[in-house]
């Protein structure tokens, strides 16, 4: 039973300005990546394509809207439901299926390493939390300056032709005095910390086992889907200018930004639960939410010896099928 992370995302999917909101943006990102990734563009009638995201958006919301009192029933509807599920009643439709194969495995990766480039360093590199390994893999084919190139995860769901072409360790890092054998120059760990937990201990623990991995002089780069409330922004004058450009860029983004905090940790709820569990295809994953605003971050980097020495802003990123409030957070060890 997962009674707790039901219960925190049926509370965001009944705050109804949220849920209509990020209805909104999933139909609208569903459509626009599929029209940007897919492998035949050309073949692709628009009109089509945003009419069956729309009804994909509405008929997952509305078997959720059947489950929402019974909290015990939405991780099998997620089950049933996720794109992984591969069985005669998939809600996924063959373009989709298509466009975000071709995402997946390409553009993604791409636009990741774009993002992360200006930052990496050094001369090995380690991904914390990486998954099937795919961005270890890519970073290793696309950009030659690292010699060393390595993952770290709790599971070892590296894609089996991967596995001899980076180091892994399988390491929990939620676990007090969990040590890396290796230490590395650049460091990331992209969606990983809302999934570790919601409390200070929680990530306090995970950030001291990443100071066993990283060389004094390294860098580790973290990505997080931040609340943005305005009184924070406003006391600062970089971040503020960060968001002026993307709100004029992202005009769903510039709305998000306009709700108070509950409602954007709401919709920062539903859309990674939406994401992970079904177009991700991965309900497996935990979900203790553990969303926080950027000064609410920086406060426990710094609390546990890492110093900021940069916050960059992404917003809703354009063409990605999963959008947040991303950023990323540059931090080296005290
Ligand atoms: C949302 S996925 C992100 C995967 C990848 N970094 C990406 O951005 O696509 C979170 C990843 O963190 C890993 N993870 C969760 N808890 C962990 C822990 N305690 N120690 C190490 N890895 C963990 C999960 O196994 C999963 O691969």
């Amino acid at each position: 039973m997962r009674l707790e992370e039901a219960n925190i995302f049926l509370k965001a999917f009944n705050n109804g300005e949220a849920n209509n909101f990020v209805q909104r943006l999933l139909k609208n990102n569903y459509a626009e990546a599929i029209i940007e990734h897919h492998p035949d563009a050309a073949s692709v009638d628009e009109n089509l394509i945003r009419k069956k995201c729309n009804q994909l958006v509405e008929l997952i919301f509305q078997r959720i809207e059947q489950v929402k009192d019974i909290p015990d029933n939405l991780f099998p509807l997620f089950y049933r439901l996720s794109r992984n599920n591969q069985d005669d009643n998939s809600i996924w439709f063959k373009e989709f299926e298509e466009a975000y194969h071709n995402y997946k495995h390409n553009r993604k990766l791409n636009n990741r390493l774009k993002q992360l480039k200006p930052f990496l360093h050094g001369v090995s590199y380690c991904d914390i939390g990486c998954g099937g390994g795919d961005l270890i893999v890519f970073i290793k084919r696309n950009f030659s300056q690292f010699k060393g190139y390595a993952g770290i995860d709790v599971l070892d769901w590296r894609t089996d032709s991967y596995k001899d072409e980076i180091n892994f360790q399988m390491l929990d890092f939620s676990k007090p005095a969990t040590k890396s054998s290796f230490k590395y120059d650049t460091l990331t760990c992209l969606a990983v910390l809302h999934h570790v937990g919601n409390k200070d201990e929680e990530i306090s623990i995970f950030l001291n086992n990443i100071h066993t991995a990283i060389n004094p002089n390294g860098r580790l780069i973290i990505e997080e889907d931040v609340v943005l409330p305005e009184y924070q922004v406003n006391m600062n004058n970089d971040y503020r200018m960060q968001l002026e450009i993307l709100s004029k860029r992202q005009p769903l983004f510039s709305e998000f930004l306009a709700f108070e905090e509950e409602k954007q940790r709401a919709a920062i709820i539903l859309i990674d639960f939406l994401a992970n569990t079904l177009s991700v295809g991965v309900p497996d994953m935990a979900f203790p939410c553990g969303f926080r605003t950027i000064n609410e971050w920086t406060e426990i980097f710094e609390k546990n010896n890492f110093k900021v020495e940069d916050v960059r802003i992404q917003g809703f990123v354009k063409g990605n099928f999963n959008r947040s409030s991303h950023a990323f957070f540059i931090l080296t060890p005290n």
